[in-house]
C-alpha cells in the first residue's frame, strides 16, 4: 500500500546522460516514499548511446529527444523490441521544445550544457511547467526573456547550481531591502595554487582535475578560468533581481559554504553542505518540501575542517572581469561572451589554443561585437527577443572559431 500524501509528478530530464542528468536520475531512484516521479521524457545529444539506451530501458520515458539525427540508429539498435515500441523519438533543431510540449511534464530538469538550453527553458515556463535549472546559460543568454516568461505565467524556476540553490534557500521570503550583499563562493578551480607564470601553459589534463567537484568538461574548464563564476554572477542577477553592486565572489577552497547573504543589520547567513550536486538536485525535485534522506551527511566535528575565504585575485583569472562586464552591459553582450567562451573551451580541449588564449579570444570577440554594426544600430538592449540573442550567439561562435592566437 502507498503511504498517504505521496506526490506523483511527471519529470522530463534534458541532458540526461551528462553529469547533472545522471545525478538527477540517481536522486529519482532513491527518493523517499513521499515523492514519486514518473520519467516521461529524456534528451541528450546522442554522443553516449549506451548510457541513453540503459536509461530508456530502466525508466521507459515515452518520449526521447536527440540532437544528432545520425545518432538515432545507434540508439535504436541498442534497445529491446518492447522499449522501441513504447518510445517516440524526436530529432533535430526543435526536438527539445517538442519534447517539453509532447511529454507533458510537471517538472523539467534542464541539465543541458550551453546556450542550447535557453529555448526549452522558455518553452517550459511559457506552458506553466516548473523548471529545475542547472543550465546557467538559459539566464546568462536570455535573462530578460526568462524573467518575462516567469512574470507572464505561473511556473516556478528552482535553481540547481549549488550556489544559487543555497542563495535561493537563504533568501526565501526575505524582502530585497533587507539584503545588503549576496556572496557566491568559488573553489578557485584546478589551477588556484599554481604559480601565475605557469597558468597560461596549463594542459587540458591539468585543468580537468577539479579539486572538489566532478562535473562535465566545459564547467570544469570554466572553473579554472573563473568564467563559471562570472556566468553565475549573471545568473544570480536575473534569478534574484539584484544589481551587480550587491553581488560578490570569494574564493573558498573547501566548497562547503555554497552561498552567503549579508543582511542590512550586519548579520550573515550561510548555507553549508558537502560538495555533492545531488543535494541541490533533490531540493529542486521536492521543492517546496524537503526529502528526509541525507544524501551526503556533513560531519561538522568528525573531520576537523578549517573554512577559508580569500579575495579573488584578478590577475589569476583575467576572463572573469571580461564576462562580468559583459553581464553589466546587458543586451546581447552576455550571449556573445558565453558563446565565445564555449568555443574557446572546445578549442582548448582539442589543443588548438592554449589555456592562456581563452581570455584573449573572449576579449577579441567582445571587442569585435562592440565595433560591429550589430551592437550599435540594433534593438535597445531591454527589448531584445529570442531571435536577437540567438543571432548574436551564432555570430560570436563563428567569430570565435576563426580567431587565431597571436604568433
Ligand atoms: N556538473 C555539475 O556538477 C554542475 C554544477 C552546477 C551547474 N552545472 C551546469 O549544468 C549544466 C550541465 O552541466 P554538466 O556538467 O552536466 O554537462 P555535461 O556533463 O557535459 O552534460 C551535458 C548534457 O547535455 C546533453 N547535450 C549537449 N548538447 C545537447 C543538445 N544540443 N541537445 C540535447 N542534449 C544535448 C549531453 O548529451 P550527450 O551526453 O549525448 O553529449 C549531456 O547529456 C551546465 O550549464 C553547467 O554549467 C553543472
Amino acid at each position: 500500500m502507498k503511504p498517504t500524501g505521496v506526490k506523483r509528478r511527471r519529470l522530463c530530464v534534458l541532458g540526461s546522460t551528462g553529469s547533472i542528468g545522471t545525478q538527477t536520475l540517481d536522486v529519482v531512484r532513491a527518493l523517499d516514499a513521499r515523492f514519486e516521479f514518473e520519467v516521461v521524457g529524456l534528451a541528450a545529444s546522442g554522443r553516449r548511446p549506451d548510457e541513453l539506451a540503459r536509461q530508456i530501458e530502466e525508466f521507459r520515458p515515452g518520449w526521447v529527444a536527440l540532437a544528432r539525427p545520425d545518432a538515432l540508429q545507434a540508439l535504436q539498435e541498442r534497445l529491446s523490441p518492447n522499449a522501441l515500441k513504447a518510445t517516440r523519438f524526436l530529432v533535430g533543431d526543435d526536438a527539445l521544445e517538442q519534447l517539453v510540449a509532447e511529454s507533458e511534464p510537471d517538472l523539467v530538469v534542464n541539465g543541458l550544457v550551453g546556450a542550447v538550453g535557453l529555448r526549452p527553458t522558455l518553452a517550459a515556463l511559457e506552458r506553466g511547467i516548473d523548471v529545475g535549472l542547472a543550465n546557467k546559460e538559459s539566464l546568462v543568454v536570455g535573462g530578460p526573456l526568462v524573467r518575462r516568461a516567469l512574470e507572464r505565467g505561473s511556473a516556478k524556476l528552482i535553481p540547481i547550481d549549488s550556489e544559487h540553490s543555497a542563495l535561493f534557500q537563504l533568501l526565501q521570503g526575505r524582502p530585497s531591502v533587507e539584503v545588503a550583499r549576496v556572496v557566491l563562493t568559488a573553489s578557485g578551480g584546478a589551477l588556484r595554487d599554481w604559480p601565475l607564470e605557469r597558468i597560461p601553459k596549463a594542459r587540458p589534463e591539468d585543468v580537468l582535475r577539479h579539486p572538489t567537484w566532478r562535473m562535465g568538461p566545459r564547467i570544469t574548464v570554466d572553473s579554472a578560468t573563473l568564467v563559471n563564476k562570472a556566468l553565475e554572477m549573471i545568473e544570480a542577477h536575473w534569478l534574484f533581481e539584484l544589481p551587480y553592486e550587491r553581488l560578490d565572489v570569494v574564493i573558498h577552497p573547501q566548497s562547503v559554504v555554497h552561498g552567503l547573504v549579508e543582511l542590512g543589520d550586519g548579520s550573515w547567513l550561510a548555507h553549508l553542505s558537502e560538495p555533492d550536486m545531488r543535494i541541490p538536485i533533490q531540493y529542486a525535485l521536492t521543492y517546496p518540501e524537503r526529502a528526509a534522506r541525507r544524501l551526503a551527511p556533513f560531519d561538522l566535528t568528525g573531520t576537523p575542517i578549517a573554512l577559508e575565504f580569500r579575495p579573488l585575485e584578478r590577475a589569476r583569472y583575467p576572463a572573469f572581469g571580461l564576462v562580468v562586464e559583459a553581464g553589466r552591459r546587458g543586451g546581447a553582450y552576455p550571449a556573445v561572451a558565453n558563446a565565445a567562451d564555449e568555443v574557446a573551451v572546445e578549442r582548448f580541449l582539442r589543443r588548438e589554443i592554449a589555456f592562456g588564449d581563452i581570455p584573449r579570444l573572449i576579449e577579441a570577440v567582445l571587442a569585435a561585437y562592440e565595433s560591429a554594426s550589430l551592437a550599435s544600430s540594433g534593438t535597445p538592449p531591454d527589448q531584445l527577443d529570442l531571435e536577437d540573442v540567438l543571432e548574436a550567439d551564432r555570430w560570436a561562435r563563428a567569430r570565435a572559431r576563426l580567431w587565431k592566437p597571436p604568433s
